[in-house]
């Protein structure tokens, strides 16, 4: 794999901090938020995507890919064990629902963070979008909220969750060697804390369950394909708080993602949440692709055998919404990194969104 699906992982501010006012201040940083693409900018890239759909990846090797996906992970984490991705530090300040309490207040009833997205919100400067989920169901409102966050905590940025002791149940998807969950299970202090993790690369949780974090009273890791049509699960149907989506979904061929993630919404309690961060339309490592690695559109193939999508907002908008969930969240994330030394300017595009199950399914 050429890069990391996401290389800005160190602890940091919430994205959107720090702007790049003058062009000429660009090596002054390593990296700018929210940068403006300009029209050219955006031309350029679809030129170079619709130049790489000309010269496809050989149709035989395709199916391959697609029906060893699971080995060709498999080889890349016998590879890299586990010093390929970084621990995922960053997602607390992006995503406080994981944190679990600040505070406890049962007379708080302040959950408009959950459930009321407001019109033209923008957590990280102009070139955030956070668009609003009105549907013909109406707004989200407080019906959205699940029984299960009735007693509620303050977080840092004014989310809400659980209280420390409420039995919570996290599931993160396509875990890999755990960078979120070994971060998660040290930083959300709830005795009671479930985290649930899979993946379809028996290599990466066995390495997962080898790590000296890996308590199995708060750890359940086990092996899944989240495109098998009827999996064993662990948990019931409708008993999970949050599951967390990093850089997964992009690995999935696009005509089964739909399915996957409408059956992970089905793993949802009403009122539960998913957080997804992942790779977005003409990200440099999707411009990087070079003839004969691209699938089909916007799908490639790494000289890992290892696939990866570039989605957009709208698209993954689309999805979470046929699943019959509403929208907290759709952010993009467009950022400028810079190799000082090398004067590389490197323009980076992820996607992060939250999308929530109410508790009356939309009709
Ligand atoms: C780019 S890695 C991200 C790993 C981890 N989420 C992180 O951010 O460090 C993608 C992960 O998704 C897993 N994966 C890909 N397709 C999957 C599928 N259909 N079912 C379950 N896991 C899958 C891969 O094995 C790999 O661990």
């Amino acid at each position: 794999m050429a890069t990391g699906p996401d290389s800005d992982d160190d602890k940091r501010l919430k994205f959107g901090n720090r702007l790049l006012t003058d062009p000429q201040n660009v090596f002054q940083h390593n990296a700018w938020d929210n940068v403006v693409w300009d029209e050219e900018q955006e031309a350029a890239a679809k030129k170079i995507t619709e130049k790489q759909l000309e010269c496809l990846a050989q149709p035989e090797k395709k199916e391959e890919y697609e029906s060893k996906a699971d080995e060709f992970w498999n080889t890349f984490y016998s590879q890299h064990q586990n010093r390929f991705f970084k621990d995922r530090h960053w997602l607390f300040t992006e995503f406080p629902e994981l944190y679990g309490r600040k505070d406890c207040d049962d007379n708080n009833d302040s959950n408009d963070s959950l459930c009321k997205p407001q019109d033209g919100e923008n957590t990280s400067g102009s070139n955030t979008t956070v668009s609003s989920p009105q549907q013909s169901s109406g707004e989200l409102d407080e019906s959205c909220l699940s029984t299960a966050v009735d007693k509620k905590c303050s977080l840092v940025d004014g989310a809400t969750a659980p209280c420390d002791d409420y039995p919570v149940n996290f599931l993160e998807v396509g875990c890999g060697v755990g960078n979120t969950v070994f971060p998660l299970l040290n930083t959300n202090k709830n005795p009671n804390l479930m985290v649930y993790c899979c993946d379809f690369s028996s290599t990466a949780i066995q390495i997962l369950k080898e790590h000296p974090d890996h308590d199995q009273k708060r750890c359940c890791a086990f092996v899944l394909d989240i495109t098998e049509e009827n999996p064993e699960v662990p948990f019931p149907t409708e008993s999970l708080d949050i599951i967390i989506m990093i850089f997964v979904l992009s690995a999935v061929c696009p005509e089964k993602m739909q399915a996957a993630v409408n059956r992970l919404a089905s793993y949802l309690k009403p009122g539960g949440t998913i957080l997804f961060r992942d790779y977005g339309r003409y990200d440099m490592a999707q411009l990087r692709f070079k003839q004969g690695r691209c699938l089909s559109e916007n799908f490639y193939v790494r000289g890992d055998g290892t696939r990866v999508y570039f989605f957009t907002q709208g698209e993954l908008r689309n999805m979470f919404l046929k699943a019959g969930l509403l929208e907290k969240e759709n952010l993009v994330d467009r950022r400028l990194q810079v190799n000082r030394g090398r004067q590389l300017k490197m323009y980076r595009v992820w996607i992060q969104c939250k999308y929530i199950k109410p508790v009356n399914p939309v009709s």
